[in-house]
């Protein structure tokens, strides 16, 4: 299958969601001074020019990281936004790094980058990008038989990021399946699975109601339009499974943050499970 590129979403609404989700994770596993593994199993190429044909058809970054670069941050994703700054001297945004590339600007010496890519042009992009640092790991691997085989991971702690393009229906079931074997292999880990909110259709609604059975998990939703009004993708969603013990209170924040950024139909909603 595999016809979906990032680089037409990249910088979008979903990826200001699910970035800052992985910036704010990173910076609590820094806070100790143990190692961890971040594994990416839906890489994409790592690193995006906003200014490509690609990224100009869809004009997507325009309404997500674009209109919002030079308005008021978070204080715990300031960080982020530097990096944004430092990488963008010119003013805007034309570079913007993807999940593997803003983990890879945290990751220390003893931690550990695990990145899949399962497009053949893409995973060469992927590994262009990182092929200097010794701690990061490239691997042309199907995610559904990585999510098995890399895990557990060492260091042990860590994160894990399923970010799949959700191109076949089945995917959903498939990763409810998948994910559930994964922790029963690795239950110490952290997962972080996003799934879109689109119009007519809620596969996901099965795959959260399977993965809701495990024990500690919280779920991120952020709709940016009125999904009787809108066309395809109205909303970014995020499962958690083991999340910090002080998710809840940036969860609230965050959602704030995007509701000041994208009003007037700027929805959200966190619901948890403890153990
Ligand atoms: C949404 S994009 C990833 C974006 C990236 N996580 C980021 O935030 O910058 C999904 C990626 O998964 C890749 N992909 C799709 N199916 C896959 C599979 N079964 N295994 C590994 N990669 C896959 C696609 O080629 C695409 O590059």
């Amino acid at each position: 299958m595999l016809s979906y590129l990032h680089s037409f979403h990249a910088g979008n609404r979903a990826d200001l969601h699910k970035h800052g989700m992985v910036y704010w994770l990173l910076q609590q596993l820094l806070k100790k001074d143990k190692p961890f593994t971040y594994l990416d199993f839906y890489a994409g190429r790592g690193f995006y020019d906003l200014t490509t044909a690609d990224s100009l058809k869809t004009m997507e970054a325009k309404e997500g990281v674009k209109q919002v670069i030079d308005q008021p941050w978070l204080d715990e994703l300031q960080g982020w936004r530097d990096l944004l700054k430092t990488l963008n001297p010119a003013g805007g945004v034309r570079y913007y790094p993807g999940s593997p590339w803003l983990a890879s600007q945290y990751l220390r010496s003893e931690d550990k980058g695990q990145f899949c890519e399962l497009h053949p042009t893409e995973y060469q992009g992927l590994k262009r990008n990182f092929a200097f640092k010794l701690n990061l790991h490239t691997h042309q691997r199907n995610a559904h038989e990585a999510l098995l085989g890399l895990l557990p991971p060492s260091p042990k702690r860590g994160l894990a990021f399923i970010d799949p393009s959700y191109e076949v229906k089945e995917e959903c079931r498939t990763l409810a399946d998948l994910i559930t074997k994964s922790y029963e292999r690795w239950p110490v880990g952290r997962y972080m699975l996003w799934y879109p909110l689109l119009v007519k259709i809620d596969y996901h609604q099965a795959m959260l109601k399977k993965l809701a059975k495990l024990p500690h998990w919280c779920q991120s939703e952020w709709q940016w339009a009125n999904p009787n009004d809108a066309t395809g993708l109205y909303g970014s969603g995020i499962l958690l499974i083991n999340p910090p013990w002080d998710i809840s209170a940036f969860c609230h924040a965050w959602h704030d943050q995007l509701k000041r950024w994208f009003p007037p139909h700027s929805q959200t909603r966190f619901r948890e499970q403890n153990p």
